[in-house]
């Protein structure tokens, strides 16, 4: 027998965040379901155990989707790994039903996430960090070539090559900080908020500013200015006020299932309307909650006069320098379009993040990729890269996809119906003893007919 036969993964998941989580376990749940040779699957997580947005972990901070948009339930209702059935192995479904709120703090859903992440131990690998991905030079005994992937594990301090049929990348948001702006020991990105402000004595901390118009940064301008009650906290606000993430039912419809087949089949003008219309259901907005919290705290200080919470709006980061023990500033203000500066002890960079991008993982491997005429990949309906007919392997997306499939390509709302439709797609395209194809992997055959 072919060496392959042992050797080569399936499908190896890059990463072990919410995306791959759930295809993790809709692998799992399809094999459970079906007669065939079971799906060999691994995933390598760089960090040393499962954490999800860990520096963001702000008491009170809730989830911005519906707890039934969990890992699993709009895929499978009946799957064990559901949200309800988490509350419910905890002992605190009554109370969390009483409490009657159908957005659980990002605590309780980091929790969540970990209660099912435990069970896939035997298939994930922590401490590990994908290098790279290159094409297998020759083909095995069977004339297969796959991927081979470098991986660097930090436990043992030592790198080893993984084989794979298929691989899901799905390494997350990367960070996005003003040009002109580096991080360094007093300014952060709100990626790594938490660690980095424990590491500072809070008497240190007299005069700190946070960046940005979107929910971090009214995340975590109320809670400095909750947490460090002798600081002056400014708020450095792009717009001329937060603006409200629209979550009401019918903009809310732009995260549905159904969407992304409406988004990938439609034309550009199609996808044009998409992010003219809807682009506040997501970027540069803040839940009405935490504006009104901070409205609420900034008008109680203008009645006592007494005011430490600043907001310096239409103002946008222009340059940091470094000011003997302190950071410089230097703010561009639309208001009178004068340039001021603003010598500070941290400054926060909520400034946002970028899409995911496989170019850096996947090296030479890029020449069978395709593209389209702006240089951005093309990606088929089922997240795989579209490359040359004669590549012999998969290359599925979980994140840069937000040109192809729409507003839901970073976000946690389809990622149970999305990590379902990868796994069908693997099985279907890898077996040739394939299974009947699913639900999910049928509709994106009847969108590809109705759109002729
Ligand atoms: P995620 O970033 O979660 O996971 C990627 C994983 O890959 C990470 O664990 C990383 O360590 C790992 N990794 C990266 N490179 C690697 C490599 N080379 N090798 C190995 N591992 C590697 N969306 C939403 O719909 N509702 C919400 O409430 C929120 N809330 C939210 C809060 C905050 C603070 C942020 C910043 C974002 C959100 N989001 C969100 C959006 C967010 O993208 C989403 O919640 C998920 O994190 C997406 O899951 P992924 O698994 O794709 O990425
Ligand atoms: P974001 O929505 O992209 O906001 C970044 C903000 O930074 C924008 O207002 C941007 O303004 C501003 N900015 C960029 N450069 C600037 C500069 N030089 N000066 C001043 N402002 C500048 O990013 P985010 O708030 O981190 O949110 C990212 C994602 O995470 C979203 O999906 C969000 O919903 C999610 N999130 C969720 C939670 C939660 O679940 N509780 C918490 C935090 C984040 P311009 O657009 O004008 O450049």
């Amino acid at each position: 027998m072919c060496t392959c036969k042992s050797d080569v993964y399936d499908v190896v998941g890059i990463g072990f965040g919410p995306s791959n989580l759930s295809l993790a376990i809709a692998l799992g749940e399809h094999q459970g379901n079906r007669a065939g040779h079971p799906v060999k699957a691994a995933f390598f997580e760089r960090q040393q155990s499962f954490g999800w947005h860990r520096n963001m972990l702000l008491p009170e901070t809730t989830m911005q989707i519906s707890f039934m948009k969990d890992l699993v339930t709009f895929r499978n209702p009946r799957s064990r790994f559901s949200f309800v059935n988490y509350l419910h192995e905890s002992g605190r479904l009554t109370q969390f039903c009483n409490n009657q709120d159908f957005f659980p703090t990002r605590q309780e859903f980091h929790r969540y996430l970990e209660w099912v992440g435990s069970s896939f131990d035997d298939q994930v690998s922590y401490d590990s960090e994908v290098l790279g991905v290159t094409l297998a030079p020759e083909p095995c005994e069977c004339a297969q070539r796959y991927l081979k992937l470098e991986i660097s594990n930090g436990a043992i301090g030592a790198t080893e090559i993984v084989n794979a049929r298929n691989i899901s990348i799905s390494t997350g948001l990367v960070p996005k900080v003003p040009d002109n702006v580096a991080t360094g020991d007093r300014i952060w990105h709100s990626s790594q908020f938490l660690e980095k402000l424990r590491d500072v004595d809070p008497a240190d901390l007299r005069n700190v500013a946070v960046v940005g118009g979107g929910q971090s940064a009214a995340e975590i301008a109320r809670y400095l200015h909750a947490t460090l009650p002798e600081a002056q906290i400014y708020a450095i606000v792009p717009s001329y006020g937060y603006s409200v993430a629209d979550d009401t039912p019918f903009a809310n419809q732009v995260f549905d299932p159904e969407a992304v087949d409406d988004y990938y089949f439609g034309s550009d003008e199609t996808r044009d309307a998409f992010w003219r219309y809807h682009r506040n259901t997501n970027y540069s907005v803040v839940d009405d909650d935490i504006i009104r919290d901070l409205h609420r705290a900034s008008y109680a200080e203008q009645v006592t006069g007494e005011r430490r919470l600043h907001f310096l709006n239409l103002t946008r980061v222009r340059a940091v320098t470094r000011n003997g023990a302190t950071n410089r500033v230097s703010l561009h203000s639309l208001i009178d379009r004068e340039t001021r500066e603003l010598d500070i002890d941290a400054l926060v960079l909520a400034t946002g993040y970028t899409e995911m991008t496989p170019t850096g993982l996947i090296g030479d491997v890029d020449h069978f990729c395709h593209r389209d005429p702006e240089g951005r990949y093309r990606i088929e309906r089922d997240y795989r890269l579209m490359t040359d007919p004669e590549f012999p392997c998969g290359i599925y997306l979980q994140g840069g996809t937000e040109h192809t499939h729409g507003l839901t390509s970073s976000l946690l709302s389809n990622v149970a119906v999305r990590g379902g439709e990868i796994a069908d797609s693997v099985i279907t395209r890898t077996r040739a003893d394939a299974p009947t194809m699913q639900r999910s992997t049928r509709r994106i055959e009847q969108a590809w007919e109705r759109a002729g």
